[in-house]
C-alpha cells in the first residue's frame, strides 16, 4: 500500500489527466535500465513488455541490447533489471558474450550503489539451466550491487513468471517514489497480438509440392498477416492452432456412431 494520496478513479478527470496528478504527487520518476541477453528474441520481446509496463507507472525505462550497451555506464546506475537466456552449454547469448566476459574478468568495476534484480530464461531439459542469467544474478552481487529482488528462473513457458517478477519489482520500487498509479484504461490497454492472443491467419495458398505418384506429401503453404500489425523476420517461429473441420467431425461420430455430447472420458457407443 502506498503512502501517497491518489487521485481517486471517480474524480472528474481523464485517465491522462488522473496519471498525470498521480506522477506529479510521486515525485519524480524513478529511472530504470533495462538490459537484455537474446538469442533468438524472448528476452527482448519480454524487456520490450516491461518498459510498456514501467512507461505505465512513475518510471523513466530506457532499454537496451546488452551487445549495445556501454558497459562504461553499468557502476553508474540507478536500477538495473536484466532478462537473459541461456545458449549453448550454459554460456550466454553470442549477443552477450563480450559482456559476460567483460563482467566476470578480475577487473570489472566496483557494482556499489547499483540496485538490480535478473529474469532469467532457459530451458529445463539442458543441464545448465538458466546458466547465464545465474552468473550474471552472482556476479553483480559479488561486485557489490544490491539485489532488490529474487532472480525468477524460467522454464520454456515464462508469461506467469514475469508477471510476478515484473510486478513484485515494480510494487517494490513504489514506495521509493515510484507510484504506479495506473488509471484501469491505461493499464487495460490492447498489447496486439501475442502468443497468448494469436492472430487467426487465413491461409491463402497451400498445394503439395510433391510430383504426382510421389508417396511423400509436402505441402507449400502461404498466410496472410493482413490487419495483425505482424510483420514476419528470418528466424521468427509460427505457432500452428489447429481447427478441426466441422464436417469431418461429425462425419467420424457417425462413422463410430457417437454422440457429440459425449465426453471422452466417458465413451460409449450410441445405441
Ligand atoms: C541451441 C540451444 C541451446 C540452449 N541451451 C540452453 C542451456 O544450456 N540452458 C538453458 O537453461 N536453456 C538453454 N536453451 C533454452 C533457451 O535459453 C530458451 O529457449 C530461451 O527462452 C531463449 O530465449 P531467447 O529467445 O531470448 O534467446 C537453449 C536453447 C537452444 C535453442
Amino acid at each position: 500500500m502506498s503512502q501517497h494520496p491518489f487521485v481517486p478513479d471517480d474524480a472528474p478527470f481523464t485517465p491522462e489527466q488522473r496519471l498525470w496528478l498521480n506522477r506529479a504527487v510521486a515525485g519524480p520518476p524513478v529511472p530504470v535500465t533495462v538490459l537484455y541477453a537474446s538469442q533468438t528474441g524472448n528476452a527482448e520481446g519480454l524487456a520490450k513488455k516491461l518498459v510498456k509496463d514501467l512507461k505505465k507507472g512513475n518510471f523513466l525505462p530506457t532499454m537496451s541490447d546488452i551487445a549495445q550497451y556501454d558497459a562504461a555506464k553499468l557502476p553508474a546506475e540507478k536500477h538495473v533489471l536484466l532478462i537473459a537466456s541461456t545458449y549453448g552449454d550454459g554460456e550466454p547469448p553470442d549477443s552477450a558474450a563480450d559482456f559476460h566476459k567483460w563482467l566476470m574478468a578480475e577487473s570489472a568495476p566496483s557494482l556499489a550503489g547499483v540496485k538490480y534484480s535478473v529474469l532469467a530464461l532457459g530451458d529445463s531439459s539442458y543441464p545448465d539451466f538458466c546458466q547465464c542469467g545465474i552468473d550474471f544474478d552472482l556476479r553483480f552481487e559479488a561486485l557489490g550491487a544490491e539485489r532488490i529482488y529474487p532472480r525468477v528462473d524460467c522454464d520454456v513457458e515464462f508469461d506467469a513468471e514475469y508477471k510476478a517478477w515484473s510486478q513484485g519489482i515494480m510494487s517494490l520500487l513504489a514506495p521509493a517514489g515510484a507510484v504506479a498509479a495506473v488509471p484501469m484504461a491505461l493499464d487495460q490497454e490492447e498489447d496486439g497480438y501475442s502468443k497468448n492472443r494469436p492472430f487467426p491467419a487465413p491461409i491463402i495458398r497451400q498445394y503439395n509440392l510433391n510430383g504426382k505418384g510421389s508417396e511423400k506429401r509436402t505441402h507449400h503453404i502461404e498466410i496472410s498477416l493482413d490487419g495483425s500489425g505482424l510483420s514476419y523476420q528470418v528466424g521468427d517461429a509460427l505457432g500452428v492452432y489447429p481447427q478441426n473441420s466441422a464436417a469431418l467431425v461429425d462425419e467420424l461420430l457417425r462413422s463410430a456412431r457417437l454422440s457429440s455430447a459425449t465426453t471422452t472420458s466417458a465413451l460409449s457407443p450410441v445405441r
